[in-house]
């Protein structure tokens, strides 16, 4: 059984606070350290990982890429270190690949196994085997790479016969940074040089790694291109702190009127930040300092005072740059005065779970009115949040983002199937302790 299908379900039981205060630092960033793994053992030579997220997610990377031959030093503390010795040192693995409930692990790797004249075979949780793949499927497959999946590669689990691929130059509808990241990691080891056009720029942690591993990747608008046969050579990075991670505790201090709350250490990114921008519009005081860089990402203190906020909108536009913070502004939507309204949100519905479906579902329980269309949420605020029991439905940012509103309601929230959050943030409900010391958040089982 994977973690996603556990039989015990534990839930939150969580009784809210008024004061929110504090500087706090977030744990490493989700996206950028499943990219150290994989491109640290497509390099050659010892990478040096400081910051790294250990979440199942990315030890479902981690415990994949041992499977396929790369040597990784993990000590409990300190630095991972991946000893690559390039792509052709991978050997077939000699069992299943579980990506877990990891989306990023699945289509990255598959990506990276494209490539490798062996047979492998991919596959994760319930929830995982549900949402779509024939989105790298397909480019792969125009590469040269072999892969099947249930439902004509719809889904996984996908078996892969890789090698022998052919650059080229893929146009994909969604604007997706595991389906581009997935064609570059292939295209690293074709023949040739690849190129990806995607409708708005999605993150770009993998463009950004790849020149700290020595390979500078060409952008032309939203196109990006890397060559073929590409040598890395190892890196030595640090990861900031997750602003996914980050924004919950963002929303939280935003939503309540003299709260003001520091977030050290966070990856300020620009494809990233869109929620940032959001939560000013709101009407909250959001200021970015200490500003650098690090390994190529930019990184801020994020420092939040809080307000009553009031409804915005957020258009198609801005959506890949707030992609996983839609969950927590909905919540901050459902504090603020007035209207929101979030579209062209479509590909919300093929996350963990149905993210607009579970939105709409879990804040009506909460006294929220809310509208869920096809590729839109509206959502009238301004109502106290009443005593209720809610569940995750077993996606991690729902778990969070409930809490967050959890803090905001009259008497007991209970948020059901909480063990998910492992899968990005191990210690939220301690952080959270940190910030709101007068809340009582409490682990039970069912
Ligand atoms: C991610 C890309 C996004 C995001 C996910 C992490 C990545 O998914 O939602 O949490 O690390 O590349 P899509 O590529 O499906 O948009």
């Amino acid at each position: 059984m994977t973690k996603g299908e556990r039989d015990t379900m534990r839930s939150w039981v969580l009784h809210g606070t008024e004061r929110l205060q504090g500087a706090i630092r977030v744990p490493g960033d989700k996206s950028i350290s499943h990219r150290s793994l994989l491109l640290g053992a497509m390099a050659h030579g010892t990478t040096e990982v400081r910051g790294f997220l250990r979440s199942e997610d990315c030890l479902a990377t981690l415990h994949a890429l041992r499977a396929l031959g790369t040597e990784i030093v993990e000590p409990p503390e300190g630095c991972v270190r991946i000893l690559g010795q390039g792509p052709e040192a991978l050997r077939e693995p000699e069992t299943i690949l579980d990506a877990g409930n990891s989306g990023t692990s699945l289509r990255l790797l598959a990506g990276l196994l494209a490539g490798r004249p062996f047979f492998s075979i991919l596959t994760g949780d319930a929830s995982l085997r549900r949402r779509p793949m024939r989105r790298v499927v397909d480019p792969l497959a125009a590469m040269g790479a072999t892969l099947l999946g249930r439902a004509a590669g719809q889904f996984p689990p996908l078996a892969i016969r890789g090698g022998r691929l052919s650059g080229i130059a893929w146009k994909t509808p969604v604007a997706s940074a595991q389906v581009k990241s997935a064609i570059l990691l292939a295209g690293l080891q074709a023949l040739g040089e690849t190129s990806v056009t995607e409708p708005t720029l999605s993150r770009d942690h993998t463009e950004r790694m790849l020149t700290a591993f020595g390979v500078v990747p060409q952008r032309r608008g939203t196109t990006v291109s890397v060559p073929g046969k590409a040598r890395l050579a190892a890196a030595s990075l640090s990861i900031p702190g997750d602003l996914s991670s980050a924004a919950f505790f963002i929303v939280a201090a935003a939503a309540r009127p003299g709260a003001e709350v520091i977030l050290r250490d966070v990856g300020v990114n620009p494809t990233r930040t869109g929620a940032l921008e959001v939560l000013a519009a709101m009407g909250a005081t959001i200021t970015q300092e200490r500003e650098r860089s690090e390994g190529g990402e930019p990184v801020a203190d994020i420092h939040v005072r809080g307000t009553h906020l009031r409804g915005t909108t957020i258009g198609p536009d801005l959506i890949p740059r707030l992609l996983d913070e839609i969950p927590a502004l909905a919540v901050a939507a459902a504090l603020a005065e007035g209207e929101t309204v979030i579209s062209g949100a479509a590909e919300l519905r093929v996350k963990e779970v149905d993210r607009l479906s579970a939105l709409a579902g879990e804040l009506a329980k909460l006294g929220v009115q809310v509208v869920e269309e096809r590729d839109s949420l509206r959502i009238v605020g301004g109502r106290r949040l009443r005593r209720a029991v809610v569940s995750s439905r077993g996606d991690h940012r729902m778990a969070m983002s409930l809490a967050v509103a959890g803090l905001f309601s009259e008497g007991e929230t209970r948020i059901q199937d909480v063990a998910c959050v492992e899968t990005s943030f191990p210690g939220f409900a301690r952080l959270l302790l940190e910030v709101a010391p007068g809340c009582d958040i409490r682990e039970v089982g069912d």
